[in-house]
C-alpha cells in the first residue's frame, strides 16, 4: 500500500470512497478548493498490489484523509481541521486510517505551524473514536449537540501539535 499526497485527478476516486463509505457526502470543488489550496495536508493510500494493465487505468484508492487549515480561527490561533477520513472497508484495521492522520498532522505543524488539529465525530462512530482518542492521543473538547443532518451529537476533537512544530 502506497500513501502518497492526493492530486487533483485523484479526487473523482476520493469522491468514490467518500460516498461509500460516510453520509457526510462534498461536491467536487470542494475537493478541489482543499487539494489547490493546502496541497501538502489531503493523502491517499492507494493499493499497488495489482499494477496497471494500462497507462490509463484509475488508482486503486482505498482510503484518503481530506485535511486543510481554519481560516478563520475564532481563537486566532494556526490550526489544522480534517474534513474527512474514510477506508474503504476491504483494506480495514491495517494501519492505513493511523499512517493517513499522522502524515497530515505532521504537513500541519511543519508546513503551517499549526498549534492543534481538530475534527468532529459521531457519537457513535467506536471505530474512528478509538482511532482518535486512543491511537493518536486526540482529546474531546466539547460536544456539539445536532451537529450532523440527522440529529446526531458530535464530538469536537483536538490533538496539539506544537511539539511538532
Ligand atoms: N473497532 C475498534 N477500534 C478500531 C476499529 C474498530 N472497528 N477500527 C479502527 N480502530 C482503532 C484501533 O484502535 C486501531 O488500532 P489497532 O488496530 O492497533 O487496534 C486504530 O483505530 C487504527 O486503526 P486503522 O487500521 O489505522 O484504522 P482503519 O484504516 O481501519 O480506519 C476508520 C478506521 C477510518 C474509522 C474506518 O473504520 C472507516 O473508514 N470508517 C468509516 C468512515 C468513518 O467513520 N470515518 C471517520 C469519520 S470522522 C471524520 O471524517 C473526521
Amino acid at each position: 500500500m502506497d500513501i502518497r499526497l492526493m492530486k487533483p485527478s485523484d479526487i473523482p476516486h476520493v469522491q468514490q470512497a467518500n460516498i461509500t463509505n460516510l453520509p457526510e457526502n462534498y461536491f467536487c470543488k470542494y475537493y478541489l478548493y482543499h487539494a489547490l489550496t493546502w496541497p501538502q495536508l489531503s493523502y491517499v493510500a492507494v493499493d499497488v498490489s495489482r499494477p496497471p494493465k494500462t497507462p490509463y487505468d484509475p488508482p486503486k484508492i482505498v482510503g484518503y484523509v481530506l485535511a486543510k487549515m481554519e481560516e478563520e480561527p475564532a481563537d486566532f490561533v494556526p490550526h489544522g481541521h480534517i474534513t474527512s477520513l474514510s477506508v474503504m472497508r476491504t483494506h480495514r484495521r491495517l494501519g492505513l486510517a493511523e499512517k493517513l492522520m499522522r502524515q497530515s498532522q505532521r504537513a500541519m505543524a511543519e508546513t503551517y505551524q499549526a498549534a492543534y488539529v481538530s475534527l468532529h465525530v459521531r457519537v457513535s462512530n467506536v471505530a474512528a473514536l478509538h482511532l482518535y482518542r486512543d491511537t493518536l492521543g486526540f482529546k474531546v473538547d466539547k460536544v456539539e449537540a445536532k451537529y450532523y443532518a440527522d440529529g446526531e451529537d458530535a464530538y469536537s476533537m483536538r490533538m496539539d501539535l506544537t511539539d511538532m512544530q
